[in-house]
């Protein structure tokens, strides 16, 4: 496997994964993967081409030809898929249904295996997701598995959909995360589980910043060093 070094942010929704993937990857200057998008990308792929989630034989054909870019941009990165800009559409409910949905199919996974190893390239790679330290990348030499309360998930998903004009209920986000966990911490292929040589961080209390230092901290004992300055 890969001597590129990755550190691997495994965790539930909404645990704060994406902030802290996005802020190791420009503190290190390092590559980043945002796995979910590629499951949210394969959901809103099959709704908009008429695929029925839960045909496995179809989704898998339809990921394996899958043009899809990822592109950083200010505050996070843009998903490119066949020449046109879906971040937002990935992100709505609807997205995060289709996404745990494709995501239960054995093959769909299998058939991304290789385009997320591909992405750990020099300097290093962050890679955020449910089983980057148990499946995709067992050798990684730093595994974070962030996790926060159901509670506190709801409250940070609601203000996020609120920034971007949509509003949904506390209780009815928080059912959504309820479900959502159970199906992904339920499913037979690539449960959510921690790594047993990950290091659990609980950011129910903590700041972005908090929990940034903290990996920083543990990524240098490790003897994990970012890119000098050109
Ligand atoms: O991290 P996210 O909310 O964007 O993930 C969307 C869905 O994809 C979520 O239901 C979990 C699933 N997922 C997964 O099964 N494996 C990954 N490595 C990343 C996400």
């Amino acid at each position: 496997m890969s001597r590129v070094p990755v550190i691997c942010v495994d965790g539930p929704s909404g645990a704060g994964k994406g902030t802290l993937s996005l802020q190791l990857a420009r503190s290190l200057d390092w590559h980043l993967l945002d796995s979910g998008a590629l499951y949210r990308v394969i959901g809103h792929a099959c709704w908009s081409q008429g695929i029925d989630w839960q045909d496995e034989a179809a989704v898998v054909r339809m990921t394996r030809g899958l043009d899809v870019r990822f592109e950083p941009v200010g505050d996070g990165v843009a998903v490119w898929l066949e020449g046109q800009e879906v971040s937002r559409e990935i992100r709505s409910e609807r997205g995060s249904r289709g996404a745990s949905a494709v995501a239960a199919l054995p093959g769909v996974r299998i058939a991304l295996l290789n385009r997320q190893r591909a992405l750990a390239q020099s300097p290093g790679l962050v890679a955020d997701g449910r089983d980057m330290g148990t499946v995709v990348f067992p050798d990684a030499p730093l595994k974070i598995f962030l996790t926060a309360t159901a509670e506190a998930r709801a409250q940070r998903r609601q203000a996020q959909l609120m920034e971007k004009g949509e509003s949904v209920s506390l209780p009815r986000l928080l059912d959504a995360i309820n479900e959502r966990d159970l199906s992904d911490s339920g499913r037979s292929v690539s449960p959510l589980v921690a790594a047993e040589d990950a290091v659990r961080i609980d950011s129910s209390e903590l700041s972005a910043d908090a929990v940034h230092e903290r990996v920083l901290e543990l990524a240098a004992e490790r003897g994990i060093k970012a890119r000098a300055p050109n």
